[in-house]
């Protein structure tokens, strides 16, 4: 009898303490809702589909970030993934399940095409919270998960681009002819005339990327955070990490309260971009303390966004490095997409992310953002 008076007074005071639009958004049932990093159109809606057919929400979020987690032309995630600098692709996934307030994550895991699928059973299977490396291979495959070899012929190519553009302080590297070999019409690093000599079957737009590849090491990732007609949430994160990292490396994505956090009574906040610097500021977890303390979705994000700025003293010159994004969502069905910067470089497209809101299709929105690159 004590418990429940006392349970009931704590949610008053919760009820309370929501501001006004919201709690009447609440109390007015929930719309589903399905949002992700820009790379989750189809995730979004694979997940709504599932949301739809009465499915749990962790189950509709993984089924969706499955997709591009298969995708060979997604080199952020999964298969396909642009590997570490031994060529290894190595991946990180986390997910957590509003209802029951669990999770689960794995780190530096090889040659699973869909590490949110382990990271789930890690929740659901086992007394442990976080599953690394090769104990997480070995547990993917005491289930029943296929061991395969993750390195698509165009992420090894890119690779193989990435290594030649590395030259100790002479201008020397092993991985290029040697000083005896007739001379290249160019000179340099990265001459895509004599990539495209070297990969005749590559194709000039890939080498040109595999290039930017090489140049501006990527960290792609997919978030997805799920929310039901009945108000429950759940959320999941998926990567290969940062391009050409030293194996072993594991970013912010398997990390619960970094790349993740998911709190039932509040909401759930995701990243992409460089992990590094969202485990400085926590930064899924600040998202949604923000929110607990009365923030919109975008003001939570924006507001760790500053943190990150502040890390650096706000200056702008090294700033400018760091490619970082957040996808926030209340309880009550608040959202928003927000990022470090407005486009990933000057003159690129705006940053966007996925958002399906049951009624319309799954689309790209623009995210808000906190900087402004000049061209
Ligand atoms: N956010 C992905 C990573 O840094 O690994």
């Amino acid at each position: 009898m004590k418990d429940i008076s006392f349970s009931r007074r704590a949610v008053m005071l919760g009820a309370a303490a929501l501001p006004l639009a919201r709690r009447a958004a609440a109390q007015s049932g929930t719309k589903p809702l399905v949002i992700s990093s820009g790379n989750g159109v189809a995730a979004c809606a694979k997940a709504m589909e599932l949301i739809h057919a009465g499915e749990d929400t962790l189950d509709a979020v993984i089924a969706g970030v499955n997709i591009v987690e298969l995708d060979p032309n997604d080199h952020s995630v999964g298969y396909g993934g642009l590997p570490n600098e031994d060529g290894v692709v190595e991946l990180d996934a986390s997910c957590m399940h509003g209802p029951t307030r669990r999770a689960g994550a794995v780190g530096a895991l090889r040659g699973i095409k869909t590490p949110s699928k382990v990271a789930k059973a890690v929740m659901e299977q086992t007394a442990h919270m976080f599953l690394v490396a090769d104990g997480a291979l070995r547990f993917a495959k005491a289930l029943g998960f296929q061991e395969e070899n993750l390195l698509t012929e165009q992420s090894r190519q890119a690779w193989l681009v990435w290594k030649r553009s590395l030259r100790d302080s002479n201008g020397r590297n092993n991985w290029v002819p040697g000083i005896d070999a007739p001379p290249a019409k160019k000179t340099g690093a990265l001459d895509l005339e004599q990539l495209k000599r070297e990969f005749p079957g590559a194709g000039e737009k890939w080498l040109a990327q595999c290039v930017d590849f090489a140049v501006h090491p990527p960290h792609g990732t997919i978030n997805c955070i799920a929310l039901n007609q009945k108000g429950e949430m759940s959320a999941v994160t998926t990567t290969s990490g940062m391009a050409w990292k030293i194996p072993g490396r594991v970013g912010d994505s398997p990390i619960i309260g970094g790349g993740l956090w998911l709190d039932q009574d509040v909401g759930a906040a995701g990243s992409t971009g460089l992990g590094e610097e969202n485990l400085r500021v926590c930064g899924a977890h600040t998202c949604v303390e923000n929110m607990r303390h009365g923030m919109s979705a975008k003001d939570a994000a924006l507001d760790t966004l500053k943190r990150v700025a502040r890390n650096f003293d706000n200056d702008m010159e090294r700033l400018k490095q760091v490619d970082l994004q957040f996808y926030v969502m209340s309880k009550d069905g608040d959202y928003c997409g927000a990022s470090l910067w407005d486009r990933t470089r000057p003159g690129g497209p705006v940053t966007q992310f996925a958002v399906c809101n049951g009624t319309g299709q799954s689309h790209r929105q623009d995210a808000v953002f906190l900087l402004e690159r000049r061209s």
